[in-house]
């Protein structure tokens, strides 16, 4: 049996993106890749491209022992 432990934190989980706004909110229209609608959305706050995964997350999980990684958004069949 596993619980879930929340753990609250004084620090901000967005280091440096869009810090000028209250919040930070984004409308994407998915792109069409391989004949279907798909959008890649980063869930780390380190991508250049946010709100799209850029592969950031790789490097952010390699130096801080993470697993985050992006949210993939597919038109179904
Ligand atoms: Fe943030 Fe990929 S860059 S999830």
């Amino acid at each position: 049996r596993r619980s879930l432990t929340v753990r609250a934190s004084s620090e901000p989980i967005n280091p440096n993106i869009k810090k000028d706004v209250d919040k930070v909110v984004d409308t994407v229209f998915p792109k069409d890749l391989d004949g279907k609608p798909q959008a890649v959305y980063c869930r780390c706050w380190r991508s250049a491209t946010f709100p799209l995964c850029n592969g950031a997350h790789v490097k952010h999980n390699q130096a801080t022992g993470d697993n985050v990684g992006p949210l993939i958004i597919k038109a179904s069949d």
